[in-house]
């Protein structure tokens, strides 16, 4: 077989390029799903695949995000411009010979060209990206509420009850209203992505094909007392037959965005209250949900899960690191060394203070306060995993004693990191 090698694609390819997707996933494409893949996963402008005499055999894609960072106590998240790698797959007839490894090498020489200084995604076996530099960056929660005993307990420092009120309404008003709440929503927290048009046009449209026998998504907006919305969450209702006579009811929540506590209190009230639904399933929420600590009967609240969700790799660890706000002062001259590297292990000096961070490569006399590896500098980079854990775990070492407490300090996150943009 000759040397099969990764190339751009054109736009007149991303057909070929939405089947071979689904082929690798293990689905035949349609029509529709044909339409859907190319208006919202490919660009053009960083879609490649690799072909074996004129079949598309292997695939991956790029959607530019605008990502939440960490913030310096006090000041507002800043936010860096990252690679979402999407659509990656090989078909079953030519796995394990290296083309997704070709294929990774391509996009870091485009991202590093394109100076994007951070690529992001989401991994369908967290086995696969390790390897390629990729650190398991943020972890959501997987909820389930029975709602039967629900009640909030006694919440003293909420706000009263918001003035304003919730309403229920269909997708073409949710398509005006909610995109906006969202954005200015995720602007909150660490991991958070923008959701672009097209992104939201294929949430919106919730085809047939995609419910797998549940119910349509509906929305619950609520307004503050000048009509402004400022919360929404999307849920669908769920039945399933629990023998000849029983149907079991609950409903899915999909997404939970609020622009203060006090809203965010109202729709989980709202959800829990539906009537006849017997439990929530949510099946991501951030790790630090605050819903546990508002029920009467916490343990009616179980995680089932916590899965990985973002995997991050710094493409230019002085970019990204000095594109982040950090929880503390100080120095830290940090090796970066292992799978994923361009160069080989490479020395950088972080200094950290309010205005945020910069980075320079160190100087030969610098002592080294942390040694761990690329994926590693991914893991702890959005604050979802302290330095000190990845110590314990055998991962990272402290080159100087002290060095851990400043690096947990500086690379904390107030906020769980967290990202409810699937991708
Ligand atoms: C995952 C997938 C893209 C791998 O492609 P591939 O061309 O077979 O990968 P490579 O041959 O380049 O493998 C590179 C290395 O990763 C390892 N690897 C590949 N897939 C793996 C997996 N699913 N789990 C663990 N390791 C994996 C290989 O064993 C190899 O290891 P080595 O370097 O030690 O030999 C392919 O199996 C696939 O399309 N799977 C179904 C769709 C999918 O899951 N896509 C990923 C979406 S996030």
């Amino acid at each position: 077989m000759s040397e099969l090698k990764p190339r751009r694609l054109a736009r007149d390819e991303g057909p070929a390029f939405a089947k071979t997707v689904e082929l690798c996933f293990g689905t035949v494409a349609t029509q529709d799903t044909i339409a859907a893949t190319v208006a919202q996963e490919f660009d053009e402008d960083w879609a490649i695949g690799v072909y074996d005499s004129g079949d598309l055999v292997a695939t991956a894609g790029v959607t530019p995000f605008d990502l939440a960072l960490p913030a310096a106590p006090g000041s507002p998240l800043p936010s860096v411009r990252a690679a979402g790698v999407t659509c990656v797959g090989v078909l079953p007839t030519h796995r394990r010979r290296g083309l997704l490894t070709k294929m990774m090498g391509f996009q870091y020489a485009q991202f590093r060209e394109r100076e994007m200084a951070l690529a992001i995604l989401t991994a369908s076996e967290s086995s696969i990206y390790g390897r390629f530099g990729y650190g398991l960056a943020t972890t959501h929660a997987s909820l389930e509420v029975a709602t039967k005993r629900s009640g909030f307990r006694e919440l003293p420092h909420l706000e009263a009850e918001p003035a304003g009120k919730m309403r229920v309404i269909g997708k073409e008003e949710a398509a005006k209203v909610v995109p906006g709440v969202h954005a200015e929503a995720r602007r909150s927290r660490p991991g958070e992505v923008d959701r672009g048009e097209a992104r939201w046009a294929g949430m919106l449209e919730d085809p047939e094909r995609d419910r797998h026998g549940d119910g349509a998504r509906m929305f619950v907006v609520h307004e503050d007392a000048s009509g402004s919305p400022d919360g929404y969450a999307s849920f669908r209702h769920v039945w399933s037959r629990e023998g000849a006579w029983k149907v079991r009811h609950a409903a899915i929540v999909e997404d939970l965005y609020a622009l203060s506590p006090a809203v965010h209190a109202n729709l989980w009230r709202f959800l829990l209250d539906i009537d006849l639904v017997e439990e929530l399933s949510v099946p991501d929420r951030p790790m630090d949900e605050p819903l546990r600590w508002m029920l009467a009967d916490p343990r009616q609240l179980r995680t089932v899960a916590a899965r990985d969700m973002l995997w991050a790799k710094l493409v230019d660890v002085r970019a990204a690191l000095g594109a982040r706000g950090y929880g503390a002062e100080t120095q830290l001259v940090i090796e970066v060394n292992g799978p994923g590297t361009s160069e080989g292990a490479e020395r950088y000096c972080l200094e950290t203070g309010p205005g945020g961070g910069s980075c320079r490569r160190a100087r030969s006399g610098e002592r080294t306060d942390l040694v761990l590896g690329l994926a590693d500098l991914g893991a702890i980079y959005l604050g979802g995993c302290k330095p000190s854990v990845l110590a314990c775990a055998g991962r990272l070492h402290e080159g100087r004693p002290g060095a851990l407490v400043r690096a947990d300090a500086a690379f904390s996150s107030p906020l769980a990191p967290y990202c409810g943009t699937h991708f």
